[in-house]
């Protein structure tokens, strides 16, 4: 467990200062992967350089796995000894937007890196180094030099040199965004499954709402240094509050093309009293022959004109956007039938923002 309490971090230059972390209480419970969402200069690098003692934060608390990793003396905080530190940094490993790889040592070389140390004689070493490339499916690649790897490649050395030290936290900052989308999916998948086969706690930051939908359980939304929502990913999904959480969840909705269809104006001109409405089926909607129920028997007419599934967890996140048209009080009593029905009604989305 991760748990953040009033954390804050101002950065002191010479002609300013930037508070880069405001305010932030998070808890990362063991076994989950936890997103943190941003735009660039947000925060989230900052908050997970605090989390691995890269940083100190100015005030609040940090613990991780039940250590506290700082500590207050005379309202001052501190750093843990070397020693301390070490034993902390030891079970947090973390991976990079650009991998960070020693270009001069083989696959094998980076991976056994972090070993050095450790300890383990030479032959031990040479196993557990075969058995995280294993892991990260590069065994044929030990010998090979960064230059002569694919960006996915890299950044599975990179997973295989984070996690030698076995870890129970490893915290990925924007690795999937120098790579191309198949890349990004293998990476992704990659994580998913370490997750549940190591039971490896991850802290996912990323500006794309498509990787923290497509492995996150939870996540954090961060704008201008706070964390102005969180949660679980569905709940976040199917019910945005904050207007920068619906813009990430727009960005990657084919839904959110109904403000390029209004402000065009000609596919779906609501001319002739018809209204435009988001119908959203939830887990618990039954969705199947409900808009041709609706429109038998209400003597109205719903014409789709777009419609998209979200699978978030295995669970259907669904929408429909449609113009309704029909006497106003069958209108009415149409989308209040939708709502017992548990489909979530929107009314005057383009005036919302299409969301
Ligand atoms: N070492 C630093 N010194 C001064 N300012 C910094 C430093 N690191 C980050 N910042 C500033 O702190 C803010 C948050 O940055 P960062 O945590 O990197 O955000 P993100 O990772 O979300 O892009 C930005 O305004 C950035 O310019
Ligand atoms: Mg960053």
């Amino acid at each position: 467990m991760i748990v953040l309490q009033n954390v804050n971090k101002t950065y002191r230059l010479k002609d300013a200062h930037v508070e880069a972390i405001k305010d932030v209480s998070l808890q990362i419970r063991d076994g989950d992967i936890f997103g943190v969402i941003g735009y660039s200069g947000a925060g989230k690098s900052s908050l997970v350089r605090c989390i691995n003692l890269l940083e100190v934060p100015d005030s609040g608390s940090i613990s991780v796995n039940g250590t506290d990793v700082t500590w207050s003396e005379g309202g001052k905080f501190k750093r843990l000894s070397n020693h301390e530190m070490k034993k902390v940094r030891k079970k947090i490993g973390m991976i990079f937007q650009h991998f960070n790889l020693l270009d001069r040592s083989t696959v094998f070389g980076n991976v056994a890196y972090p070993l050095a140390y450790s300890g383990l004689a030479k032959e031990e070493i040479r196993s557990r180094v075969f058995e995280l490339l294993e892991l990260v499916g590069l065994t044929d690649k030990a010998a090979a030099y960064p230059s002569q790897l694919s960006g996915g490649q890299k950044q599975r050395v990179a997973i295989a040199r984070a996690l030698a030290n076995n870890p129970r936290v490893l915290l990925s900052d924007e690795a999937t965004s120098a790579l191309d989308p198949e890349a990004t999916e293998s990476i992704l998948s990659l994580l998913k499954e370490l997750n549940k086969k190591l039971n490896l706690t991850i802290i996912l930051i990323t500006h794309e709402m498509s990787v923290i939908k497509s492995i996150c359980h939870k996540v954090a939304v961060m704008e201008n240094g706070r964390v102005v929502e969180e949660g679980d990913v569905y709940t976040i999904f199917a019910s945005p509050v904050q207007a920068i959480t619906k813009k990430f969840i727009a960005s990657q909705s084919s839904l959110s093309k109904i403000d390029m269809l209004a402000s065009g104006g000609a596919l779906i001109g609501t001319q002739g009293g018809g209204a435009l409405v988001k119908l959203q089926f939830e887990k618990d909607a039954v969705g199947d022959a409900l808009i041709s129920e609706v429109s038998r028997k209400f003597g109205v007419n719903l014409n789709i004109v777009l419609a998209n599934v979200d699978i978030i967890h295995g669970e259907p996140l669904g929408a429909i956007i449609a113009v309704i048209k029909g006497d106003v009080q069958n209108v009415a009593a149409a989308l209040s039938y939708f709502r017992s029905k548990n489909v979530k009604v929107f009314e005057n989305i383009i005036h919302d923002g299409g969301k």
